[in-house]
């Protein structure tokens, strides 16, 4: 029997800036939910979007049994994931997980989750002090607001209700419209 690329290729769950920025070659991608964890922006970032003296901060998933996390899911070959292992490289870890699609048909795939007590994780903190991190923040990927921008933006049309998500970015507009008063 004969392989081929594809025949091995592998389903990959997406929640942050995969989601927007698909700087890799993917076979197929869809929508998907992910049950039992929620998104929160607790991983700090000393790479993309801030330095190691004053990280940023970026997405991570946290275990939450009620909880259900909408993403973007990519089928990609084992070869993709050379380059997204440097790419999410500062504190996150590749974990198995169940994951399904719109039409409820489920497949066991791979999710990046930077764990609590890696070297970069920064853990809970408010909405307005979250967003406030942000507005400061940058690093060699950009502006750590164009981050949540962007992922505000890639939920909505996802159709993704995250209220974390949401609360920061009106807590980050909120200190735009305070700073031009
Ligand atoms: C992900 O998007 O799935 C991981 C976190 C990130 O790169 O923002």
């Amino acid at each position: 029997m004969t392989t081929t690329a594809s025949d091995e290729a592998i389903w990959l769950f997406g929640y942050g800036s995969l989601i927007y920025k698909v700087d890799f070659p993917y076979l197929e991608r869809r929508r998907a939910r992910l049950r039992g964890w929620a998104r929160r922006f607790w991983q700090g970032s000393h790479d993309h979007r801030g330095t190691p003296e004053a990280p940023g901060r970026v997405v991570t998933l946290v275990a939450d049994p009620d909880a259900v996390c909408i993403g973007m899911a990519y089928r990609v070959t084992p070869a993709v994931f050379a380059h997204l292992d440097h790419r999410e490289k500062n504190g996150y870890a590749r974990i198995a997980a169940d994951f399904r699609f719109d039409d409820d048909s489920e497949v066991r795939g791979l999710v990046y989750v930077a764990a609590p007590g890696n070297e970069a994780y920064l853990g809970p903190a408010d909405e307005a002090a979250i967003a406030r991190h942000i507005a400061g923040a940058r690093g060699p990927s950009g502006e750590n607001r164009d981050y949540l921008l962007a992922l505000a933006a890639a939920l909505r049309e996802l159709g993704s209700d995250d209220a974390h998500v949401f609360g920061i970015e009106r807590a980050l507009h909120r200190i735009g419209d305070d700073a031009t008063v």
